[in-house]
């Protein structure tokens, strides 16, 4: 039986799923980065609603979105982990696997806090859409992280998240990777944006009419081209965030430097602590930490009915 609340024994057995041979780019890491930041980025500051609490992708009114195709995979390889440390909450290891896997890939260390609850039912999940369009242009990447309280270094440094893992065709409608060793974390996507010869590509797909595509030198005729998602590329279209782009270009210390901070401030949306640092779950009561019983081990699609929650706090709400 595991030791409650022994996080470190926790993020030693991410570690060791990350290596998957059959998947993807024989990782797992980059699709685990990507279910921590969809739990999270649905914050919105002016309501204080969405955030990292809570893990509403469990319930298809947020599992079912279709900005979070492919994550029922990741949140399947994490399952195994939730059975041998039923005691920690989905919200906290979906965060945590992030950051591991982000590390793990040689990105920097991020600080990561236990202390997240799950719902016990939808009833307070926020709406769908609040999840950036792959797309859009710089004033739609404005509107979705403003809301959830970045600005404009902060954008840039979160999109560097895009030096991992691929798109597929079959989950947002884009595909192939945006750099040439999509499992080591560096600053290559900043480099690429601003070196390559990007050519728009039609995709003729609902939501991925088009990308962007170019080749490196090294390239066969044959090999899968490199890509950006318009969005990516109108960071290069805008004073702005063209001057933290080519930073970060230039310099990986500081991009690693300024992505811990930001990823670190992105697993905490929505997340009250006091001064010990110890989470609330509102700003009037201590919360208590509300783990959500184990899901499938299989794929599937996310439940419509309310979990049954174990350790329940009935003050601990929104
Ligand atoms: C800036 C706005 C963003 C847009 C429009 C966007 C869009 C996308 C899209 C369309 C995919 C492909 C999904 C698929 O087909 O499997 C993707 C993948 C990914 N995104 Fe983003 N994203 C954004 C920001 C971020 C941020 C802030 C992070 C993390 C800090 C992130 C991390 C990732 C990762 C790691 C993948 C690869 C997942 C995999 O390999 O399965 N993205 N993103």
């Amino acid at each position: 039986m595991s030791k409650e609340g022994d996080f470190d024994a926790v993020r030693k057995d991410i570690e060791a799923i990350l290596k998957q041979k059959g998947y993807d780019d024989g990782h797992i890491g980059p699709v685990l980065v990507r279910l921590a930041w969809h739990a999270s980025g649905t914050y919105c500051k002016d309501t204080d609603t969405g955030g990292s609490n809570g893990a509403g992708m469990r319930y298809e009114k947020e599992g079912g979105d279709p900005a979070n195709a492919g994550l029922q995979h990741a949140r399947v390889f994490v399952e195994p982990i939730k059975r041998k440390y039923p005691w920690i909450t989905y919200s906290d290891l979906w965060t945590l696997a992030g950051v591991v896997a982000i590390r793990s890939m040689g990105g920097p260390d991020i600080p990561w806090k236990a202390g997240r609850s799950d719902f016990d039912d939808d009833s307070l999940l926020p709406p769908r859409g609040r999840l950036p369009d792959g797309s859009q242009a710089q004033d739609h990447l404005r509107h979705i992280f403003y809301r959830m309280g970045f600005n404009d270094q902060e954008i840039v440094a979160l999109s560097g998240a895009h030096n991992l893992g691929r798109c597929h065709a079959d989950r947002s409608g884009f595909e192939g990777a945006w750099v040439n060793n999509p499992t080591r974390f560096s600053n290559q996507y900043y480099k690429l944006l601003l070196k390559l010869k990007w050519q728009k590509k039609d995709l003729n797909r609902e939501g991925a009419p088009w990308q962007w595509v170019a080749t490196t030198p090294g390239m066969d005729e044959d090999d899968e081209p490199l890509m950006m998602l318009p969005t990516d590329y109108s960071l290069t279209q805008d004073a702005e965030f063209k001057k933290w782009v080519e930073k970060y270009a230039e310099d990986q210390d500081l991009f690693f430097d300024h992505f811990s901070k930001v990823f670190a401030k992105l697993v905490e949306l929505g997340v009250y602590r006091d001064e010990d640092g110890v989470a609330r779950f509102n700003n009037l009561t201590k919360g208590k930490y509300e783990s959500a019983p184990p899901k499938s081990l299989t794929p599937g699609a996310p439940e419509r009915r309310p979990a049954q929650v174990t350790h329940i706090s009935t003050k601990a709400r929104l």
